[in-house]
């Protein structure tokens, strides 16, 4: 679909730094900033602090990077909905990943190579400080292909201008190489061997088996399809938003490291989004550059033990090394968890989670994410508890934060281990916090944090651990339980849940979310376990809102810390 007739319609403003820059931009996206500042009361689900554009449909993160100081991150965007469609890149900037400033759309169809779409895509800085981005586009005859594109002007660091190459599209499907032309999407950031060759991998499948199809260039614009994947895997479906980088296997662990880094102490993470089931599942493992051969520890034949970054909603996400702090940083995109006919009514679908630092945890086994520092710059109006006994059935509201809108941590000891439930068999966890909610009496646990609970609790979103004694050992499950969190029965309230790698006997339960009005991003024990859940309560909304710590189990439990901020709204696009 043709989108081009929308764009440079309309001129306004706006304030980046100290100077004020005139920019085009539409006309609907003018009068909507205007509507959103005079009528925020009938948003009660609009997030405070989290990424997202004045209305419409948004979904994948694409081509996060730093240049010349700044932060630019693009993403898909429907320009004329609040559902998908018309898909093109839109462009935002910012000093400190908290606080954007939009520019003019990026990436839109504009040659046969993308004239039906400009899909995801990841952006590699060229030796000499040069960006370029591969993207997927959409041909005329709707096959999936990859095309490049390097800014205009590289002296400007708001990179506002995109020029395609007249060689796009750079890899398509051939009758002779086989590839799905339906499922042949997402580039990665590429790395560079040293032999000279550039590597990228673009998702894809053969009947059921994804798969990440390698290719090699010199130049990064002719490129040849490897004479094998990087990985590929019977059963799992589509590969989409493949991500592949190292990360440091020794002291600092939290150190990120650039995407073409290799050697004795680094391993490498392979993550892909699947299609199917609509997860992000990472991989850790060796990967020898020179056979291009990556060998995960334990792969998707391991089936229920493949890890994922985050156990809620959350897709399509995808890393960035960012060399200003020495970091690997994470986006995601969150869907909503509402029908379709309400996201259309508030005229908005989809947000970014947090963007979230990650690295490999000591163990070598699995990753480690936490929110970027950066976001502690919106606390405000602390409130800290002294040490505390919870005993069982207890409920401790934390008062004197804005409750839709805060940030807490609480850290649990727990002694009683005598009371801990016994689980039998092995269960999937999902499952088993569906079947024990909050609302299920335990003997250790539950215990954690209600939040977006209304004053009669009504409505709540229960954020918990659970351990249960297993062969002789205890296991930690972490669930968010949100069966409960409208009264509004017409979303998806799916109950999310893992186990996490702890030990309980020696280390405390931590957990830590960010509430921001329609989302709840939970970090359990220091980052080792994700879930990020989407509410959309109808009493519990703005600040009618609270926020207590709970423990439902009979077995009492100590709460070693309790610190809650509200939080300032961040300024986003
Ligand atoms: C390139 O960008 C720089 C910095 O914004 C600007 O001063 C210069 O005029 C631009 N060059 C062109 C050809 O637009
Ligand atoms: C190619 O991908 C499309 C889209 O998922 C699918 O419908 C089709 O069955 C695939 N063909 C093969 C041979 O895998
Ligand atoms: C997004 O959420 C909707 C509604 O819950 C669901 O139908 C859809 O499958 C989700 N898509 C992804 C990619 O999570
Ligand atoms: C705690 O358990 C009781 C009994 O099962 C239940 O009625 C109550 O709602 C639970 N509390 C929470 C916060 O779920």
């Amino acid at each position: 679909m043709a989108i081009s007739s929308i764009f440079l319609l309309a001129t306004f403003s706006f304030i980046y730094g100290n100077a004020v820059l005139p920019i085009e931009a539409t006309h609907h996206v003018y009068r909507n900033l205007q509507s959103l500042t005079s009528d925020s009361s009938n948003q009660p689900y609009r997030t405070a602090y989290h990424f997202q554009p004045p209305k419409n449909w948004i979904n994948d993160p694409n081509g996060p990077m730093r240049y010349k100081g700044l932060y630019h991150l693009f993403y898909q965007y429907n320009p004329k909905g609040a559902v998908w469609g018309n898909i093109v890149w839109a462009h935002s900037i910012s000093k400190d990943l908290i606080n954007w400033t939009p520019l003019d759309h990026a990436i839109f169809p504009s040659q046969p190579s993308d004239i039906n779409g400009c899909w995801s895509g990841s952006a590699t800085i060229l030796p000499g400080g040069k960006p370029v981005i591969l993207y997927t586009g959409i041909d005329p005859m709707k096959n999936q292909v990859q095309n490049l594109a390097y800014p205009k002007n590289m002296s400007d660091p708001l990179l506002r201008e995109w020029v395609k190459s007249p060689k796009n599209p750079l890899m398509a499907p051939t009758i002779a190489n086989k590839i799905n032309s339906s499922s042949f999407r997402d580039p990665t950031t590429a790395w560079l061997g040293k032999d000279g060759y550039w590597r990228v991998i673009i998702g894809s499948k053969r009947n059921t088996r994804g798969m990440a199809i390698l290719y090699k260039s010199k130049d990064f614009v002719n490129w040849v399809q490897a004479k094998h994947a990087l990985l590929s895997a019977q059963g799992t479906g589509m590969w989409e938003c493949p991500d592949f980088y190292p990360v440091l296997n020794k002291r600092p662990f939290s150190i990120g490291i650039d995407t073409s880094m290799n050697g004795d102490d680094v391993m490498h993470v392979l993550k892909v989004s699947l299609d199917d089931t609509k997860h992000d599942h990472y991989l850790v493992g060796r990967y020898n550059i020179a056979n291009d051969i990556f060998v995960p520890y334990i792969g998707f034949e391991d089936n229920q033990f493949v890890l994922r970054y985050d156990y809620g909603k959350y897709y399509a996400s995808k890393t960035t090394f960012d060399d200003g702090k020495n970091r690997r940083i994470l986006f995601g995109w969150v869907n909503e968890s509402s029908s379709v006919a309400d996201d259309i009514n508030k005229g908005w679908s989809g947000i970014h989670a947090i963007p979230r630092a990650i690295w490999l945890h000591n163990s070598g086994k699995q990753l480690v994410q936490w929110p970027i520092q950066e976001i502690e710059s919106l606390r405000v109006n602390p409130v800290n508890f002294p040490t505390k006994v919870l005993k069982g059935g207890e409920l401790l509201q934390v008062p004197g934060v804005t409750a839709a809108q805060a940030d807490v941590e609480i850290s649990f000891e727990v002694n009683e281990f005598e009371k801990a439930e016994v689980l039998k068999s092995w269960t999937n966890p999902q499952i088993l916090c569906g079947k024990k909610g909050a609302a299920v009496k335990g003997g250790l646990g539950p215990f954690g944090l209600l939040v977006f609970a209304s004053k009669g609790l009504e409505e709540y979103t229960a954020v918990f651990f659970r351990i249960f004694s297993y062969q002789h050992k205890y296991l930690v499950l972490m669930c968010s339980d949100q069966s409960r969190s409208s009264l509004h029965k017409d979303n998806d309230m799916t109950t999310y849940g893992t186990f996490v790698d702890v030990d309980p006997l020696h280390e405390k339960l931590s957990l830590r979310s960010l509430i921001d009005h329609s989302v709840v991003e939970s970090f359990g024990t220091e980052g080792r376990a994700c879930i990020t859940s989407r509410v959309y309560p109808t009493l519990a909304i703005n600040d009618k809102a609270q926020l207590y710590a709970f423990n439902n189990g009979t077995a009492n439990v100590k709460i070693t810390r309790l610190s809650a901020w509200s939080m300032k709204k961040a300024r986003i696009n």
